[in-house]
This record gives structure tokens, sequence and C-alpha cells, in this order.
């Protein structure tokens, strides 16, 4: 770190940030917010659809003028892992920080059922392989981070979404935080204390995939602004069972806020269309439905290491 003469404090350009092509808006916030260099890729096919990356280092910055190499890549998809994989490899002459803003394949971290892989184990381990370090941010759950065989941690973006639903809903319009399950409690409680606004939980049985039954609960709804927080939508079938149950208890309106906004099988339109009056994401998956940024929060957990 060096302060320069605005009395800005900068970090020195021995780490370069790189990133996979879904999580490129999100890195140009992160470089920003760090002041560092975000390298080019440049990717393209085989005739085969097989893969092919090239970090784009700048002649007078060859890579091992790099120590460290920041690389964020959410893993929505499996190309996402694959080039993630290949990322790694092209950088692994420096010490690398992963940042993996959303991953995904944490659900299955145990084996339910005989002959089941533990898929969280399977991805972390295999993208943990050849880093030094791993920040995750809000994984779905936290003891995933101990299979990544170096040093990992979880950040949350209670902060953000704390902030991002003050400036929308003030105190005099009631607001009622609501978690669609008790898994979204920890962080409906995190935000709440820092708002300071009231907060509840739903029941959540989940019968398959796409379908889910919420427990009915009478909630205090009338004259009431509802925000219904969670940390991954999916399919969109939580948000919207609960969503359905609250307008017909008389919900004027609701509001709903996740971290991830994963929104498969056309769930964000759906939702707008089953009564939510507001729906976003953070842009740990990037999407025109990205209302804030975990950059910051990203940014701070960086500088920490550096
Ligand atoms: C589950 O435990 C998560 O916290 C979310 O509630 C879930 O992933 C949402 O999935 P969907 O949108 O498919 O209902």
């Amino acid at each position: 770190m060096y302060s320069s003469s605005d009395g800005m404090t900068h970090m020195e350009t021995t780490a370069t940030i790189v990133c996979t092509q879904s999580s490129q808006v999100l890195a140009t916030r992160l470089a920003k917010e760090l002041t560092l260099p975000l390298t080019p890729v440049m990717r393209k096919r085989f005739p085969d659809g097989e893969m092919y990356v090239q970090i784009e280092f700048a002649s007078e910055l060859p890579t091992h003028t790099h120590k460290k190499t920041i690389l964020i890549g959410s893993t929505s998809t499996h190309d996402d892992i694959i080039e993630l994989l290949l990322l790694i490899d092209a950088c692994v002459e420096n010490e690398i920080i992963l940042v993996l803003p959303y991953m995904g394949y944490t659900r299955q971290d145990q084996r339910f059922r005989p002959g089941e892989s533990i898929s969280a184990r399977a991805i972390a381990q295999a993208l943990g392989a050849r880093v030094s370090q791993v920040i995750t941010v809000n994984i779905h759950k936290e003891r995933v981070l101990s299979e990544f065989l170096v040093p990992a941690q979880n950040i949350s973006l209670a902060a953000e979404i704390a902030a991002h639903i003050k400036a929308m809903i003030s105190l005099d319009e009631k607001p009622l935080l609501l978690a669609p399950d008790k898994g979204a409690l920890g962080l409906i409680q995190d935000i709440a204390m820092r708002c300071n606004y009231e907060y509840d939980y739903l029941s959540k049985r989940r019968i398959s995939g796409e379908e889910v039954v919420i427990e009915a609960k009478s909630v205090p709804v009338a004259g009431r602004k509802l925000v219904i927080i969670d940390d991954i939508i999916s399919t969109g079938g939580t948000l919207a069972t609960s969503a359905k149950m609250l307008i017909a208890q008389g919900a004027p309106s609701v509001h709903a806020i996740c971290v991830h906004g994963v929104f498969i099988q056309g769930a964000y339109a759906r939702l707008k269309q089953c009564g939510i009056e507001y729906l976003c994401s953070s842009d740990t998956i990037e999407s025109a439905g990205s209302g804030y940024s975990a950059a910051p929060a990203i940014a701070q957990a960086v500088r920490e290491i550096l």
C-alpha cells in the first residue's frame, strides 16, 4: 500500500486481477475499488467446443512482475468452472487469490444417499488445488469452506443489503423483513440489526428442485412494506410461494432482495408477474436485475490479504 499526494491510498501494482467472462462487470468494479489493473483475457472455442484462454499480459508487464493474481469468477454454469480451471493454470506461476462471488454446487454438501457424490467437496477441491487462498460471498453452506484445503473465508453482503433497503424503505413505512426459511435467518438477523427493522421468518418444506411448500403462518402485513430476503433465488419457487401467501393475507406490496440471482427458467420475469413489486440481486451473478454490488465488500477482504 502507498499514499499519493492527494492523500488517497493505493495498492502497489504487485497484484493484478483476472476474471472469467461471466464476472467481468464485478471484476471491473473490483479493479476500480482496489485501483489494480484488470488483465484482459482472450477466449476462443475449438471446433469441438472446448474452451481456450490466454491471459493478455501487456509486454511491459510480464506475468512474473505480478506476484499475486486475484482471480474472480462465479460458478453458476459448467463453462464457468472450466474457465476458472483454465485460468488458474494460466496464472499458476503467481500466487492466486481465488474469489468465488457465487459458488454453485454447495447444496449437495454431504452424502444423503449411498453412492452420491459430495458435489461441494468435489468442486471445492478441484478449484482450491492450486490457489493460495479463497474468498466466497454468502456461500450457501459455510462448512463447505473446509473442503478447499487452503485458507478460505466467506464474506457477507448483509451491510450492502441493509443499506439498499434503508435507501428504499423508511422506518415510517413499517418495514418487515422476512426470511423464507430458517436457513436465511442468520442473514436476515444480521441485516435487521443493521437497519433496526423488524424481522420474522417463514418455514419452507422442499418437495422437489422446483416445488416448495411454505407452511401457513399469519404475518402482520396490514399497512406494512414487506421485504423477503434470501441468499439465492434460483427457480424463484421459494419466493413466489412466499409472496403469494403474503399477498393472500393482504400485503399491500412485497419487495424481494437476494445475494445471488441465479434466475433460471425465466424466474425473474415470472416473479415480477406474480405481484413482487421490487426484485433485485447483487452482481455476484451479473444481470440487469443486479441492484447493488459485491465489489466493495470483496475489495475489503482482498485488501486485508494483500
Ligand atoms: C435454499 O436453501 C436457499 O436459501 C434458497 O431458498 C433456494 O436456493 C431458492 O431456490 P428457488 O428459487 O429455486 O426456490
